[in-house]
């Protein structure tokens, strides 16, 4: 039989060696960070039903009419790959009546993982990425759309990115926003015929999306249209006033984009993106995008509860920090290297490299009876500090010689005391070193 040769589907990645620092690197500073505002994980499965995303997300979204990894089960269920967190999230908390009494309000999680869209793949869009999340619930006050703001901008400037902007809107809550519409409906029903398909269709069923048209000449249209601001309920115009204030104190800036629309149908009142203005990174995508949303929980069954949040892409970020230069990657040197040779010398190499394991020491030795001399340099290569050597003489006397390779200075040691002795044997020659 031939054999066959496979290769990763269109839009996804292999992650290793280097990349895979990276991607450790921003999840370790994200639970950092997060913790630090309140923020405990919660780990939702990748597939749901399908009906979930499409009424979360909204029937006409791109996400739900074009990108959703959806199929049916072998118990004829209508499930779907999860193109987003927000959905599942919103799932969870209803099913576990994490609104309870016992749990903290607002209920403030965080989540990390794969989502996926049926995306034509291409830079900063794939098909299989990786979303950074979080959701608040149980809270209508503007200072934690502050707060929720504030900790996506100092988490990516804690990972070193520069020239973030952060884009704010506000959509006004259910009145305004329904005033809007009409309005809305009223300025571009005239210009029908000169809009692209797409916005004719959103112009039915989701007019608001008809501003987010990447088509030029329905941008030209939109220029002239009403804006939100116009239609503001006094309620939804002092909250989108009280966020900025509390922005503007805390030094973090932002700018007001009235013509900003999510890609996701769940969004009310506040709205925001963050990018980044680098020059050099012409085109650069958005690297997050979140706001407030009401209905949600009361639309899976749960009580009416607002909700707000964001998701965050990890391919792009880790792009924009690379093109930067922000993501220094070293990998830890080993602390030891055990160089063996002879048959006999396995057995103990292999119990030493084990003792400096459970002692809390990286270990590593050879697997492939190579000279003495291949295995130095691969202590080299590792980076490894000490290196310790056993041959027959060794394996004999159960005496070794540790060998501090920036100094040079070695130690005896007796495996027998391994675990006792080693500590000591490093401060010695530890000690030598700082005496040079
Ligand atoms: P979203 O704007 O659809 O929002 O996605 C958030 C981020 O995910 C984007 O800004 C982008 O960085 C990344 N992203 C989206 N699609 C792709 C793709 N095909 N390839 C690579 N990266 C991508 C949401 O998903 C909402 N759930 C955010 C949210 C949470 N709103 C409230 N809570």
């Amino acid at each position: 039989m031939a054999k066959a040769s496979f290769k990763k589907p269109k839009g996804t990645a292999d992650l290793f060696d280097n990349q895979v620092l990276a991607w450790q690197k921003i999840e370790q500073q994200a639970r950092l960070t997060f913790s630090r505002y309140g923020y405990g994980e919660i780990r939702t499965p990748i597939f749901e039903s399908f009906d979930l995303f499409s009424r979360s997300a909204g029937d006409t979204s791109d996400v739900v009419t074009k990108e959703m990894y959806d199929f049916m089960d072998k118990g004829d269920r209508h499930m779907a790959l999860r193109p987003e967190g927000t959905a599942g999230v919103v799932r969870a908390f209803v099913e576990n009546k994490l609104f309870g009494p016992e749990h903290e309000k607002p209920y403030k999680t965080f989540y990390m993982g794969p989502m996926f869209r049926y995306e034509r793949p291409q830079a900063g869009r794939f098909r299989q990425f990786h979303q950074i999340g979080v959701e608040a619930f149980g809270s209508t006050e503007p200072s934690l759309d502050a707060e929720v703001i504030t900790m996506v901008v100092k988490f990516l400037s804690s990972l070193g990115l520069k020239d973030l902007k952060v884009a704010l809107n506000t959509l006004g809550d259910q009145d305004s926003r329904k005033a809007y519409r009409e309005a809305l409906i009223d300025y571009l029903k005239p210009n029908f015929d000169k809009l692209s398909k797409d916005s004719q269709v959103r112009l039915e069923k989701n007019p608001l999306r008809v501003l987010d048209s990447k088509d030029e000449n329905d941008q030209a249209i939109v220029e002239g249209a009403p804006t939100i601001f116009d239609y503001l309920s006094e309620e939804s115009k002092a909250h989108f006033q009280a966020v900025q204030n509390y922005l503007d104190a805390l030094g973090i800036e932002y700018e007001i984009d009235s013509n900003m629309v999510r890609g996701l149908d769940y969004y009310n009142n506040t709205i925001f993106e963050v990018m980044t203005t680098d020059p050099n990174l012409k085109g650069a995508a958005t690297i997050a995008g979140g706001g407030r949303y009401s209905g949600l929980v009361e639309e899976f069954g749960g009580p009416e509860t607002p909700g707000i949040g964001f998701g965050l892409g990890v391919e792009r970020l880790i792009a924009l920090l690379t093109a930067q230069d922000q993501l220094n990657l070293d990998e830890d040197g080993l602390d030891f290297y055990i160089a063996h040779i002879g048959d006999n010398s396995v057995l103990k190499t292999l119990e030493l490299a084990t003792n400096l394991r459970d002692l809390g020491y990286s270990a590593d030795m050879d697997f492939e009876n190579r000279s003495v001399k291949a295995q130095f340099k691969t202590a080299n290569r590792r980076k490894a500090r000490f290196v310790i050597t056993i041959g027959d003489n060794e394996v004999e006397s159960n005496e070794v010689k540790v060998k501090d390779m920036v100094t040079g200075s070695q130690a005896d040691l007796n495996l027998a005391y391994v675990k006792e002795k080693m500590e000591t044997v490093i401060a010695a020659l530890s000690a030598e070193e700082e005496g040079k």
